[in-house]
């Protein structure tokens, strides 16, 4: 009899199992990058045929397909399609800038969207006078982040100094008639009579909008929370998650619930999934790898950005705003209080504006070597896959305010993708219902709703699949 599987019973000899499996891996990203080979390709079709078959009468654009060759020109074109939302998604955040802004102006923040505009579209003199006060400042605030950010978008867009105004009010009013649309589809769907009927508008409530970047802690506390109930339920097991995968992290630019903008540009999510598997004891910190998987660049080049920090010994710091006035549940506020524990320690925050008066604030700065290991792609997820050598899929994967920019077949296509890239047993995570007509692979476990506020008015409902 052989003492091999007793010996990788014990905890130590698995932790170095899994620690020369973590360096063989990024070895080997780091090797396929020196060499200029990019393990990002285009989903192949015998990869998706089972999903296009499961909704070639969905009349949705791509699912009528039935061959190779008419599936690879047609998933480049809709790759160019999703891509080219992303301008717009940028358009949507410089207009929470101009709503919410108040590192650019003094003047009064816009309540909400609703209060942009008159009901008959023409947008109030508050919003006006916000955006006059963008347009002054692009010519002056050098060292504004966001500024200088929107000052290289319409360079880059080629907007005259002189149309600027008339871009941003256009901008702003498109995006204000286009959130009253939103919230009309939900109050008709609450009409139904179907109760689902809700949850399926929420589902594709995005899929024409512009691709925005928007990020915020609490949708990562219900993943945790979902996290720690299948632990609890036995549906994980203590150790079992070594790669994980976050599909779209986004970058914390002007979020459109609160709209902060006194504090730099950051992205939560690689940090709060790689602390929430940590903290539940489903990996070690120091043994998990984080990979990124997103298709806007500056959500790229501030990941790249900030691992060449962490290269470098510099810690990455998080500001973690909480708006008292939200009400969140004891259970939301001892998660942002307890957020970064594990991966770095606290700091000083930065002052929070007296126009903001009342915020609450904590700051933490995560250690160098967990910022130095996030690995970024430019993968698109509904049409571009990543290769790995054997073995190396992904434990767990995230998607959470992502896939309800697509419709119901690009969200199929999307979760054959995932499920070809988890190892088996492997777990997927995302915030909004999907459709039933997806790859058998992957198997349905549940929905788990958590609420952020006592009221449970705000909260996330998360769905649990698993590679069989
Ligand atoms: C609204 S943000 C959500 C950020 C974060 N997941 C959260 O819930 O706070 C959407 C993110 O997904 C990215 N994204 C959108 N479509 C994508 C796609 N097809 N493939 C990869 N990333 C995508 C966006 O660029 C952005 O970073």
């Amino acid at each position: 009899m052989t003492d091999g599987p007793r010996n990788l019973s014990c905890p130590r000899l698995r932790s170095c199992v899994w620690r020369t499996a973590w360096w063989a891996s990024l070895g080997f990203f780091l090797l396929a990058a020196l060499a200029g080979e990019n393990p990002v390709r285009y989903l192949r079709f015998d990869e998706v045929e089972e999903t296009l078959r499961l909704n070639a009468d969905s009349g949705l654009p791509g699912s009528e397909i039935k061959g190779s060759e008419a599936w690879d020109v047609w998933i480049r074109a809709r790759d160019t399609e999703v891509r080219g939302r992303i301008d717009q998604g940028v358009e949507d955040s410089i207009s929470n800038l101009i709503l919410y802004g108040t590192s650019f102006t003094s003047l009064a923040r816009v309540e909400s969207v609703e209060f942009a505009a008159t009901e008959s579209g023409e947008l109030r003199p508050a919003t006006v006078a916000r955006i006059h006060a963008l347009a002054l400042a692009l010519a002056v605030s050098a060292k504004n982040e966001r500024v200088r950010f929107v000052r290289d978008f319409l360079e880059r867009k080629g907007i005259a100094r002189k149309s600027i105004e008339a871009y941003f009010k256009e901008n702003l009013g498109r995006f204000a008639a286009e959130q009253a649309a939103y919230q009309k589809k939900l109050q008709d769907a609450a009409q139904d009579r179907d109760p689902s009927a809700v949850y399926l508008a929420r589902g594709t409530l995005f899929e024409t909008r512009g691709l925005s970047v928007d990020t915020s802690l609490l949708p990562n506390f219900a993943l945790e929370e979902t996290l720690g109930a299948m632990l609890r339920k036995s549906a994980l097991t203590a150790g079992s998650m070594r790669r994980i995968a976050v599909i779209g992290p986004g970058l914390d630019f002007t979020d459109k619930r609160d709209g902060y903008d006194f504090y730099p540009l950051q992205t939560l999510q690689p940090f709060a999934v790689l602390e929430a598997v940590a903290r539940l004891q489903l990996g070690k910190a120091e043994d998990l790898e984080v990979v990124c998987l997103d298709v806007n660049p500056a959500v790229i080049a501030h990941i790249q950005k900030l691992a060449e920090g962490g290269r470098a010994g510099q810690p990455y710091t998080l500001q973690l705003p909480r708006d008292p006035r939200a009400e969140w549940s004891p259970e939301a506020i001892s998660y942002w209080k307890g957020f970064g524990e594990i991966l770095g320690s606290p700091r000083t925050p930065l002052p929070v504006p007296v126009s903001l008066g009342g915020v609450a604030i904590r700051a933490v700065a995560i250690r160098a070597p967990f910022a130095a290991h996030m690995q970024v792609y430019n993968a698109n997820i509904v049409a571009e896959t990543l290769d790995f050598p054997s073995g190396q899929g992904f434990d767990l994967m995230v998607a959470t305010n992502v896939l309800v920019y697509y419709n119901r077949h690009e969200q199929a296509l999307a979760m054959a993708n995932i499920a070809r890239m988890l190892n088996p047993g492997g777990i997927f995570l995302a915030n909004n219902v999907l459709p039933a007509e997806h790859a058998s692979e992957l198997r349905y476990l549940g929905r788990r709703t958590t609420t952020f506020t006592p009221s449970g008015a705000y909260g996330d409902d998360v769905v649990v699949y698993r590679r069989r």
